[in-house]
C-alpha cells in the first residue's frame, strides 16, 4: 500500500497514476461494452436475416409450387371439364399476383432504405380511394363473416396525396384487420378532419391485439408477430413499415394503438389539399410504440 507521504504531494504521481488507471479502466469498460453491443447487433442481424430467408423461401415456394402444380395439370390434360380449367387457371393467376405483390414489397423497401422512393401528391377524394380499397378486401371479409363499416363524413375535404400510394396504405391496414381478426369480427374504417391541416384515417378491429413488444416487431421490416414455419397467415411483414414510410413521405405519420386481447387501431395522418400543413402531424397518446423510421 502506498502512503500519502511527501513524495505524493511533491510529484502528484499517485493522483496521476490513479487518474491514468481510472481512465484506462473506463476505456476498457467502454471497449468491452462496444464490443458486446456490436456482437449483439451482429447476432440480431444474423437472426433477422435467417428469419427473413426462412420466411421468404416459404413465401416464394408456396405460390411457385401452386403455379407449377396447376400448370402441370393443365398441360398434361389431367384436368377435365371447362369449369375446372377455369378454376385452376384462376389459382395460377392468384399465385402469380401474390408473387408480384411480394416482389413489389421488397422493391419498395429497398427504395425506401436507399431514400429513393417518392410520392406524387395531387388533390384527391378520399371517398373514392376508400371505395376501391373496400372492393378489394370485401371478398376476404365476407369469407370470414367480418363486418366492415366505413364512416367518411359527407363533406370530407380533398386530400393532398398520391392516390396509388394512399390506396396501398389503406389496403394494407384493412387487409391486416380482416386477416388477423377471427371470424365474425368487426372492422371499422373511420375518416375525420384533424385541426392541424391533416385528415385522420383509422382502421380498427376487435382482433387479437398486440402488446408493446409485438407492436415493435410489427413495425420492423419483415417483422411478424406470428412468424416461422407454422404461421397461420400469409404475408411478408412489409406492409406496415412501408405504410409508415409512405405516410411520412406525404408529410404525415402512422400510429398504432393496440391492446392484447382487445383489438388494434392503426391511424394515418395525411395532409388536406386546402391547407398545406405547417404544423407537424398530430401525435397520439397511449401509443404502444413511437412511430419510427425504417433503418
Ligand atoms: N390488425 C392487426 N391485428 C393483429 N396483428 C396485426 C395487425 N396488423 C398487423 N399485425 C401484426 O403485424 C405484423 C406485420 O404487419 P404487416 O402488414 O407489416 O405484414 P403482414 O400483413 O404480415 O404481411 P404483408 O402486409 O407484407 O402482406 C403482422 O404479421 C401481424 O403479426
Ligand atoms: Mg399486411
Amino acid at each position: 500500500m502506498r502512503g500519502f507521504g511527501k513524495s505524493w504531494f511533491r510529484e502528484g504521481s499517485l493522483l496521476a497514476e490513479f487518474g491514468e488507471s481510472m481512465g484506462q479502466g473506463v476505456r476498457q469498460q467502454k471497449q468491452a461494452l462496444a464490443l458486446n453491443a456490436a456482437k449483439v447487433d451482429a447476432e440480431l442481424a444474423s437472426k433477422a436475416k435467417s428469419e427473413f430467408i426462412a420466411n421468404m423461401s416459404h413465401e416464394l415456394r408456396t405460390p411457385l409450387n401452386a403455379i407449377i402444380g396447376f400448370s402441370d395439370m393443365l398441360a398434361t390434360k389431367t384436368v377435365t371439364g371447362e369449369e375446372k380449367v377455369i378454376q385452376y387457371s384462376a389459382y395460377i393467376k392468384q399465385a402469380a399476383e401474390h408473387l408480384l405483390a411480394l416482389i413489389n414489397g421488397i422493391l419498395d423497401v429497398s427504395k425506401i432504405q436507399a431514400g429513393k422512393l417518392s410520392v406524387d401528391p395531387e388533390p384527391i377524394s378520399l371517398a373514392h380511394v376508400i371505395e376501391s380499397c373496400l372492393l378489394i378486401t370485401d371478398a376476404k371479409a365476407k369469407e370470414k363473416n367480418i363486418t366492415v363499416d366505413s364512416i367518411v363524413p359527407e363533406k370530407m375535404p380533398m386530400l393532398l396525396a398520391d392516390p396509388l400510394r394512399l390506396k396501398q396504405i389503406i389496403i394494407n391496414l384493412l387487409g391486416n384487420a380482416v386477416k388477423f381478426t377471427p371470424e365474425w369480427g368487426k372492422v371499422r374504417l373511420e375518416a375525420s378532419v384533424h385541426t392541424a391541416g391533416f385528415a385522420t384515417i383509422s382502421v380498427s378491429d376487435n382482433g387479437p391485439g398486440m402488446d408493446a413488444d409485438e407492436v415493435d416487431t410489427a413495425m420492423s421490416p419483415f417483422g411478424q408477430v406470428d412468424s416461422g414455419f407454422n404461421k397461420k397467415h400469409e404475408g411478408t411483414g412489409l406492409g406496415l413499415p412501408i405504410a409508415l414510410a409512405l405516410a411520412r413521405l406525404h408529410g404525415g405519420d402512422l400510429q398504432i394503438h393496440s391492446t392484447k386481447g382487445v383489438g388494434t387501431r392503426v391511424s394515418i395522418f395525411i395532409p388536406l389539399a386546402a391547407a398545406a400543413p405547417s404544423a407537424p402531424p398530430p401525435s397520439g397518446t397511449h401509443l404502444h410504440q413511437e412511430p419510427r423510421r425504417l433503418s
